[in-house]
């Protein structure tokens, strides 16, 4: 059995995480390799307990370090229950965020220290980078609006859309920061592109940074 690949997908609100990372899966499925998509926080039902919590605004009184270790709590779940074994059975797997989402949420913009989040991280996720973080990069007004658009009708906004725009610009930057910070597993794209075009480009550095192995 070959081996999997650990892919991660990062941004802001709205930048079409999701269908990119659907996208990849089926262009994955297509040349031989099983893919399976998921997300944080969530991925799995203990995770996903956590994500409605957080998102739901209940941790915020508690401050950002608080956040960050419910974030934590779920990734580990995350972890252990579907993305370690995916990838010991030869899998890829596509993670709509992970690490790089609580380095500039709770990090960055939480204002919490670099030892202590960095500690944090180690201790978490024991090893498991992702082998390619795909950056989306979207004007922040362009993405709340899109985000506005899929909230269903009577739906709250969640915990981090409810910020300000700076908030958001400031994020946008601190995720550019990470792909200069780490240029070979972090790529930047263009999330103003069509869904297929943007696809088509995330394929292309795929393909040129991971082997695929239709064996696996
Ligand atoms: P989303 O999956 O719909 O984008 O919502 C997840 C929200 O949670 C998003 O606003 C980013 C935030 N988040 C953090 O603040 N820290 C984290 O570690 C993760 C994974 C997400």
């Amino acid at each position: 059995m070959g081996k999997g690949h650990f892919i991660t997908l990062e941004g802001g609100e709205g930048a079409g995480k999701s269908t990119l990372a659907r996208a990849l899966s089926e262009r994955l499925d297509a040349a031989g390799v099983t893919a399976r998509t998921t997300r944080e926080p969530g991925g799995s039902p203990k995770a996903e307990a956590i994500r409605e919590m957080i998102l739901a605004g209940q941790a915020r009184d508690y401050g950002s370090f608080a956040e960050a270790l419910l974030f934590s709590a779920a990734r580990i779940d995350h972890i252990d229950s579907l993305i370690r074994p995916a990838l010991d059975r030869g899998e890829w797997v596509i993670c709509d965020r992970f690490i790089d989402s609580t380095r500039v949420y709770q990090g960055v913009l939480g204002k919490l220290d670099k030892t202590v989040l960095a500690e944090l991280e180690a201790v978490t996720i024991s090893g498991l980078m992702p082998e390619l973080t795909l950056i989306l990069d979207l004007d922040p007004e362009i993405g709340l609006a899109r985000a506005a658009k899929r909230r269903r009708p009577g739906e709250a906004i969640d915990r981090f859309e409810g910020e300000t725009l700076a908030f958001h610009r400031n994020l946008r930057q601190a995720y550019l920061d990470i792909a200069s910070a780490e240029p070979q597993r972090c790529a930047v794209l263009d999330a103003t592109l069509p869904p297929e075009a943007l696809a088509e480009a995330a394929w292309h550095i795929l393909r040129a940074r991971l082997p695929i192995d239709p064996d696996t």
